[in-house]
């Protein structure tokens, strides 16, 4: 059987819980729900933000429902170190949005530079709708005009690894989320 840890080292930094996995199953359950009953009588096509909404994308589709088509892009910010923000290359987009409803999986919106500049890069594409869900939402932190459609869990502005999220590249397979300790 698996432990779960209360604190993780990753590299130089300690980590210590702060999402158990049976509430981010709840967050996930919320958000399928909603989507189920808001695109009941549509075929949308959820666009997985790679790398970090993996884990997210894997649990949430699997809840949905509908028919659905799942395609990826890939979002990488250029922050420096635990910060986000700064630029955002957006590439390696699959798949064709035009005419249809559009739905961006993120595993958390921070700044919402992302976000913001996702959108902008799929209306280029003419899609018929774009909505946003997010697992993790920091309202505190967000400097950028984007509207999110499904928010999991809202948190306070501290840096979070697990469940998709990263540190150097590490912790995104830990089954819960874990905050830095001071
Ligand atoms: C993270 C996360 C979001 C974005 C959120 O991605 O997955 O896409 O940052 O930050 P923002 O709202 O301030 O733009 P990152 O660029 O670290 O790439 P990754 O998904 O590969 O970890």
């Amino acid at each position: 059987m698996l432990v779960l840890k209360n604190e993780v080292v990753l590299n130089d930094k300690k980590f210590k819980i702060l999402i158990y996995p049976e509430q981010i199953q709840e967050a996930v359950d919320k958000i399928a729900k909603q989507i189920n009953h808001d695109y009941k009588d549509k075929k949308p096509v959820f666009i997985v933000t790679l790398k970090g909404a993996i884990i997210f994308a894997v649990d949430l589709l699997k809840k949905i429902q509908i028919d659905c088509e799942i395609e990826t892009i890939r979002a990488k910010s250029y922050g420096s170190g635990m910060v986000s923000g700064g630029s955002v290359l957006i590439s390696q987009m699959t798949g064709n949005i035009a005419g249809k409803d559009v739905i961006i999986v993120e595993d958390i919106v921070d700044t919402g530079l992302t976000v913001f500049q996702l959108r902008r890069e799929l209306e280029l594409y003419k899609p018929n709708s774009i909505r946003v869900a997010t697992f993790l939402l920091k309202p505190s932190m967000i400097s950028n005009p984007v509207e999110i459609d499904y928010v999991g869990i809202e948190i306070p502005p501290d840096f979070v690894v697990g469940y998709g999220l990263d540190y150097a590249e590490l912790g995104r397979n830990l089954p819960a989320v874990y905050v830095l300790k001071e």
